[in-house]
């Protein structure tokens, strides 16, 4: 058992090794490089992250694997070959794609991201769950974030890999992404051994949002202090970093704002609230933030707040807060 896992270990180093190597010593990697410099990661981030290119072609990989004697069953349990539903043997699984390696806290390459150059979906392929790769556990970036996290007491918890590279160009390095919208109760957890602050700078698009509000009741339950950054102008860190640059982010690390002012900000943003209904149901969402929020001075000034765009009165904001606790 242990040297099983030791084998999926060293193939998925291997596996590392070759994709960059592919990426940064071949002609046929020369679009993946253009299209990497095209989104401005530099030969130093390839380096730092050891970025790589996964070749055009079915079987690149695992001739190479074959020929170092790394058995097609290695190759199956790694996530990095797929078996042939026609005939016999396997197929690479990775193919003319953009290669993240991502890596466990120790620094073990666990598993891989493969990003189209393109617009073919889907747009990110990842490792499937294998014997040491659990995807609800991964942090991409957390290896070479987690120093910077304790030395700054916040982590900066992102979507998706670009905007992890992106951060770090511009110096920011406590940063790490979830591999997606979904962040999990163990990648908290996990984070919470280097600090107990938490700032979301997930994307501005609905799914971001959806998974924001996921993300924050997750860590609140476990006693993080929690802050939201809403991308003003772009639609994610990566995107907002190349256009404003990494001092306008660090301002909104800096400036990120609390959890019932987001959700406020939120409510009053996306509901229409010029009729009784809009300000019903804005009143109706802010509602158990409120509820929740242990600070009665800042739940004083958001009632005001609220009260003052919807144009009604604070008691009747109270009375609904009051409802709501008796309830639950
Ligand atoms: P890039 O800047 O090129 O990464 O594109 P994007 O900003 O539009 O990426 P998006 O916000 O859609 O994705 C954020 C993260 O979610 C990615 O880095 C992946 O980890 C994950 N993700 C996105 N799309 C997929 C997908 O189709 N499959 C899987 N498995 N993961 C995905
Ligand atoms: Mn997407
Ligand atoms: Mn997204
Ligand atoms: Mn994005
Ligand atoms: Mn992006």
């Amino acid at each position: 058992r242990e040297k099983e896992l030791a084998k999926l270990w060293q193939a998925n180093v291997l596996a590392r090794d070759f994709f960059h190597a592919c990426l940064t010593k071949t002609s046929y990697g020369k679009p993946a490089r253009e299209y990497l410099a095209r989104r401005g990661i530099s030969d130093e981030m390839i380096t730092a992250f050891k970025l790589g290119f996964a070749p055009q072609a079915w079987d690149k990989l695992s001739t190479a694997f074959t020929e170092r004697g790394i058995e097609a069953k290695v190759m199956l349990k790694a996530g990095l070959a797929v078996e042939r539903t026609s005939g016999s043997g396997v197929f690479d699984r990775f193919r003319n794609r953009i290669i993240f390696p991502i890596c466990d806290l120790r620094g073990r390459v666990a598993g891989f991201g493969g990003r189209v150059m393109d617009d073919s979906q889907p747009k990110y392929l990842n490792t499937p769950e294998t014997p040491i790769f659990n995807k609800r556990n991964m942090l991409f970036g957390f290896d070479s974030a987690h120093k910077v996290i304790r030395q700054t007491g916040k982590a900066v918890v992102v979507e998706g890999y670009m905007d992890v590279i992106t951060a770090r160009i511009f110096g920011i390095n406590n940063t790490v992404a979830s591999l997606g919208t979904a962040f999990t109760v163990e990648q908290a957890k996990q984070l919470m051994r280097y600090t107990d602050e938490f700032i979301f700078a997930y994307d501005s698009d609905a799914a971001g949002q959806m998974a924001t509000m996921r993300a924050l009741a997750i860590v609140r339950n476990l006693g993080a202090a929690v802050k939201v950054i809403s991308i003003p102008d772009g639609k994610d860190p990566d995107e907002f970093i190349a256009k404003h640059g990494a001092a306008a982010f660090q301002t909104l690390i800096d400036e990120a704002a609390p959890l019932l002012d987001y959700q406020v900000r939120q409510a009053l943003q996306e509901i229409d609230y010029s009729n009784l209904e809009g300000k019903v149901a804005v009143v109706a969402r802010v509602v158990p933030a409120l509820a929740e929020a242990d600070n009665a001075v800042e739940v004083n000034a958001y009632i005001a707040r609220i009260s003052q765009s919807l144009g009604i009165d604070e008691s009747a904001i109270r009375s609904e807060v009051g409802k709501f606790l008796a309830q639950s």
